[in-house]
């Protein structure tokens, strides 16, 4: 069974499809950290995440299963994230690598911002996760406070805001809910009652 978990920045995408994985023991892969790896290599060598050549590069040459860095999650590395994840190129190049692990036994959990409409549509179970770019933005600047980063408040919401416009408006494999997706609102939401919604949808397609 695939489980896709799809929404824009900092909605609780992370944390839900983590928590999915860890219910029904499947596999759990952060898509996003892809593009951020991509992000990361192109800022690390000094280059700029708008030259395509540079950013396919680091595309081909990843190595997806080093995902796991600390110095992935701050907010210039989401923004060159979504500059690289604009190029198709790069996007194929991380395809084959998504579509592997989603095929994995006895499930996969996958979150980003295409599963559900590109990387599997035939996903059993799609929840698009969102929340109001206020309560986001709260939720991620309480993140990086907890990681020991401290921007603004302010900076924060504007970088969310820029990244979502960003992800809604690209031409390939834009941010948009799958026709069959699940849309849950976690805005009032603790975390506990977005799991409890969401697997109440996850046994509802399972059943069928
Ligand atoms: O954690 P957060 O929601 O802030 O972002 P992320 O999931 O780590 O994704 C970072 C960026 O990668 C996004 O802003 C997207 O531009 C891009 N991304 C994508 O294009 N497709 C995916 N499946 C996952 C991420």
């Amino acid at each position: 069974m695939i489980i896709a978990v799809d929404g824009p920045a900092a909605a609780g995408k992370g944390t839900l499809a983590r928590a999915l994985a860890r219910h029904y023991h499947f596999h759990f892969l952060d898509t996003g950290s892809l593009y951020r790896m991509v992000g990361f290599a192109v800022l690390a060598t000094g280059g700029d995440p708008r030259d395509e050549a540079a950013a396919l590069k680091a595309a081909q040459t990843l190595k997806p299963e080093s995902a796991h860095n600390e110095d992935l999650r701050g907010e210039e590395v989401g923004e060159a994230a979504s500059i690289v994840a604009a190029n198709l190129k790069v996007r194929e190049a991380l395809l084959g690598f998504q579509r592997q692990f989603a095929a994995k036994r006895p499930g996969a959990v996958l979150d980003g911002r295409d599963i559900g409409t590109v990387v599997c549509p035939d996903a059993e179970a799609k929840i698009f996760v969102t929340a109001a770019p206020e309560v986001r933005a709260r939720r991620r600047h309480q993140e990086l406070a907890e990681r020991g980063l401290a921007p603004s408040f302010d900076s924060v919401f504007a970088d969310i805001l820029a990244r979502d416009e960003r992800d809604r408006r690209r031409v390939h494999a834009p941010l948009i809910p799958a026709a069959d997706a699940y849309v849950l609102e976690t805005s009032r939401m603790t975390r506990e009652q977005a799991l409890a919604a969401a697997i109440a949808f996850v046994e509802q397609r399972r059943k069928k």
